[in-house]
């Protein structure tokens, strides 16, 4: 098709840690430094791939970081005695508990425990509630991320007809809020979905957040849809890694319908990243308020 905007999520990132940095500065002026606790218990490395990754970018812009590691084997009372210090301490402000966990932890008991105050990813039922009743305190990284690249790139939200192609409780659920918060009409659409391809092609706005590699493609899209590919998936290979990154969509075919595309990776992922440094200096400033 004619011109089609490739939206470039580090370069947006780079503009919110920018803010985010001096925020930092200001609440320094008050003799406060940002500070947030990530909690792994996992073994599984893209987990802690992505916690290392968080510490490194609050390293970045002068937030404190303390990382508690707890073996996967211990009893779930370890991860429950941890939050209840990092709740209680003055040096943290914000508390990300990286999922998933293992089985036998009770994560919605997991969700609760977390200080409100301090529940940088906004999966607290107080928060989650509040962003529902369209009173956000912390929005969800990750569609906290995709609002701010919509905003970014100017698609007017008024009206529009969107599709959100996932219902996780970290992604599909709180974007199809904010969506609608924001006057879209908002269609949620599941594994259970009847006639999928029918939603998508009838949408100004496709978000892909289902975990399935490519499997939206040009076929699927209206004429100058705008598109959010939110997957981050893992696709076994023969380089040296032995795997690549690739998105839920495939696409080199929807950029020639799409008028704007977010690509994965390069998109929402670097956002969700910056969103949760947004989070942590507006729990600092709250806490500290
Ligand atoms: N695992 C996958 N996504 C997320 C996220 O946004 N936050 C946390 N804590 N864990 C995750």
């Amino acid at each position: 098709s004619g011109m089609t905007t490739v939206i470039d999520g580090n370069a947006v990132a780079e503009d919110v840690r920018a803010d985010v940095a001096a925020t930092v500065d200001a609440l320094d002026a008050e003799g406060v430094t940002p500070g947030l606790a990530t909690v792994l218990m996992s073994d599984d490395d893209a987990s802690s791939t992505y916690v290392s990754m968080k510490q490194r970018d609050c390293e970045e812009v002068g937030i404190e970081s303390f990382h508690v590691e707890i073996d996967p084997d211990e009893p779930a009372s370890e991860l429950y005695e941890t939050i209840d210090d990092l709740n209680a301490r003055e040096d943290v402000h914000g508390i990300l508990v990286q999922l998933p966990l293992p089985d036998h932890v009770d994560e919605r008991e997991v969700l609760r425990r977390v200080d409100p105050a301090k529940d940088v990813d906004g999966f607290h039922p107080e928060n989650v509630g509040r962003l529902v009743a369209g009173d956000p305190r912390f929005v969800p990284c990750t569609p906290n991320g995709v609002m701010r690249l919509l905003d970014d790139a100017d698609v007017p939200l008024d009206g529009l007809d969107a599709t959100v192609v996932g219902r996780s409780n970290i992604v599909g659920k709180p974007l199809s809020n904010l969506l609608l918060q924001e006057n879209a009409t908002v269609t949620t659409c599941h594994s259970r979905t009847t006639d999928l391809e029918a939603h998508t092609r009838s949408a100004d706005l496709v978000v892909a957040a289902a975990g399935i590699p490519e499997f939206i493609d040009a076929s699927m899209l209206a004429e100058g849809a705008v598109v959010i590919d939110v997957g981050t998936n893992r696709v076994e290979d023969s380089s040296e890694k032995g795997y690549h990154l690739t998105g839920d969509v495939d696409f080199e075919s929807a950029k020639e319908k799409a008028s704007v595309i977010s690509p994965s990776p390069g998109g929402v992922g670097p956002m969700t990243r910056a969103m949760l440094l947004v989070n942590t200096v507006e729990a600092a400033a709250a806490l500290t308020d």
